[in-house]
């Protein structure tokens, strides 16, 4: 494959607001050992990027200065010692940055090929939301079939497969999201209630639906004050999974019912996992997910795409929380 020498990239030119977005031209990234070089034609947009331009939240060392965690595209070339996968293959891929661009590096093991029947943009949608949903509702959550489940942002990116994936795998769901309309959509995408919390009572509702039991667990991106509300939701020997904080890092709880209940506070952040770790999880979610896009019974979301150009205007809607679902930039 003929590549380019230069591609273009949205880039943060300071920390601050969605302005800081501005489109440029790079060189290509050179794939390095166990990499791989995608051709990228979208690139999912996912909350952290807005942190990211904000100056919150630093790429890892090594990782690429650009914004932009997850691509699907087709493979331009491979790095050295790269097995599995072909110039020309398509995938998608989970990355440490770099996506708003043309060209991408991946490294193999956090490619995975293209879920039967999907496009590239619902494809693109998938790797960060996937992989954050199994690692912390499967593998930290412990979440089985026929125990229930609490989602916060049952509407953001991440709520939105939690929602589909955990009812898909036998699993009783409960969605929180802001406004009657958004509490419908959870429904909508299978959650057996949602619930308005700016009308409803998210801790008195879940009591009422549970037979004052509570859930098995609590996936949370809220933290702040919802911390105390969501270990009351808990049922005995319940988890409390924490994905991020939007209200907040610190929190005021009572230790008495960890204990008495026997629950389990835990939480993980996905991007600085190693990349063994990242395939491996891979590796389970084409075992596990990927059946289920095929048969559609987990659907990707997409609430709108724009062009890579206008990442800033992706910014501000996804800021105004006025999306259901997936933003997805297209190349
Ligand atoms: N730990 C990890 O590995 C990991 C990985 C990826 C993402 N995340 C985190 O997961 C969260 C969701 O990511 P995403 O890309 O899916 O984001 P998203 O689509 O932008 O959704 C975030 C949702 O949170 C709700 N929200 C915003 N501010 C809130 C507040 N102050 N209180 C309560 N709810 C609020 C909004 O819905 P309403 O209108 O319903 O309020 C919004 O739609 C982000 O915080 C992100 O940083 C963590």
């Amino acid at each position: 494959m003929d590549l380019p020498q230069t591609m273009r990239v949205v880039e943060i030119t300071e920390p601050g607001g969605p302005d800081v977005l501005v489109a440029a031209t790079r060189p290509l990234p050179v794939p390095g050992p166990g990499e791989v070089l995608i051709r990228v034609e979208a690139a999912g947009v996912n909350r952290p990027d807005v942190f990211q331009r904000q100056g919150g939240y630093p790429p890892p060392p090594g990782a690429s200065d650009l914004p932009g965690l997850e691509v699907a595209g087709t493979i331009a070339a491979l790095g050295p010692d790269v097995t599995g996968w072909r110039v020309g293959d398509a995938v998608c891929a989970l990355l440490a940055g770099g996506g708003y661009a043309d060209y991408a590096t991946a490294p193999a093991p956090q490619c995975l090929p293209l879920p039967e029947g999907l496009d590239m943009v619902q494809a693109a949608s998938l790797p960060e939301t996937v992989f954050t949903v199994w690692t912390n509702v499967f593998e930290r959550g412990g979440l089985l079939p026929g125990e229930s489940l609490l989602v916060h942002g049952g509407t953001s990116g991440i709520g939105s497969i939690a929602i589909q994936l955990a009812k898909a795998l036998g699993s009783i769901v409960y969605a929180t999201a802001g406004g009657p309309e958004k509490a419908k959509a959870c429904e909508a995408l299978g959650a057996d209630r949602g619930i308005d919390y700016r009308n409803e009572d998210f801790v008195a509702v879940i009591k009422e639906v549970t037979g004052k039991r509570g859930v098995n667990v609590v996936l949370d991106m809220v933290g702040g004050d919802y911390l105390p509300r969501n270990i009351d939701c808990l049922a005995p020997d319940g988890r409390h999974v924490t994905i991020a904080f939007l209200r907040g890092p610190k929190a005021e709880i009572n230790l008495t019912p960890i204990m008495l209940k026997r629950l389990t506070l835990t939480g993980s952040t996905l991007r600085a996992r190693s990349v063994a770790q990242k395939g491996a999880l891979a590796q389970a979610i084409q075992q596990h997910v990927w059946p289920l896009i095929a048969v559609g019974k987990v659907r990707p979301v997409i609430h709108a795409t724009f062009p890579l150009e206008q990442a800033a205007s992706a910014h501000r809607l996804m800021e105004s929380s006025g999306h259901i679902g997936k933003i997805v930039l297209t190349l």
